[in-house]
């Protein structure tokens, strides 16, 4: 059987880690099997740490505040990556803003809580419900050098209810992660 490799990057709770190994990780799709061989982890209390336990993978801790500098943290992730010579990278709540050391050499992906190019940066999930805007939304984007900038793969939209709180909110856009990011995985991967 055909088999794809992905490593998956996530820096805290790690619901989205969690959804990608139970709803792609060894699973086949067209003919094609997808394979989690690598987690990395820049936080070493991350929860999602725990959550991948579950499926017995380890997770590799590589702590940017042990290196000098941005550039020195990308490059020991672009050797380990390298080293586990992975199909597809995948940013699921990896919270680090990455040089073109690695955006030049990695083909990633990445997922985001707004309807881009809306709310870009860490706090996209206040910031759109602060807006008053009567839509929110999730996106999934190839990595770029710029922040949450490269090309949009796959989103989608929630209509705000009345009286909708900042959970609910919140909710709303977990839900849609938790479909959009697998299916953006798979089409990418065996589409
Ligand atoms: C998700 O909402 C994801 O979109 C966001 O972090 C959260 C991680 O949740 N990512 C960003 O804001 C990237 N700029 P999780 O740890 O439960 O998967």
């Amino acid at each position: 059987m055909f088999i794809k490799k992905i490593a998956i990057l996530f820096s805290g709770n790690g619901s989205n880690l969690e959804n990608i190994l139970q709803k792609v990780h060894n699973r086949v799709f067209n003919g094609i099997k997808i394979e989690c061989a690598l987690l990395i982890c820049n936080k070493k209390d991350a929860f999602g740490i725990e959550r991948a336990k579950k499926f017995g993978l380890e997770t590799m801790i590589i702590e940017n505040n042990k290196f000098q500098n941005r550039e020195e943290f990308d490059k020991k992730l672009v050797e380990v990556i390298k080293k586990a010579n992975v199909d597809l990278v995948i940013l699921a709540g990896f919270m680090r803003i990455l040089t073109p050391i690695f955006t030049n050499r990695i083909k990633a992906i990445n997922l985001h809580p707004s309807i881009l190019p809306l709310f870009k940066g860490a706090n996209a999930i206040k910031e759109s419900f602060e807006s008053g805007m009567m839509l929110g939304g999730v996106s999934v984007h190839y990595v770029s050098e710029e922040l949450d900038g490269g090309k949009l793969i796959k989103q989608r939209a929630f209509e705000r209810t009345r009286d909708m709180s900042l959970d609910e909110w919140e909710e709303q856009i977990h839900k849609i992660e938790h479909e959009l990011l697998s299916e953006a995985i798979i089409e990418i991967l065996c589409g």
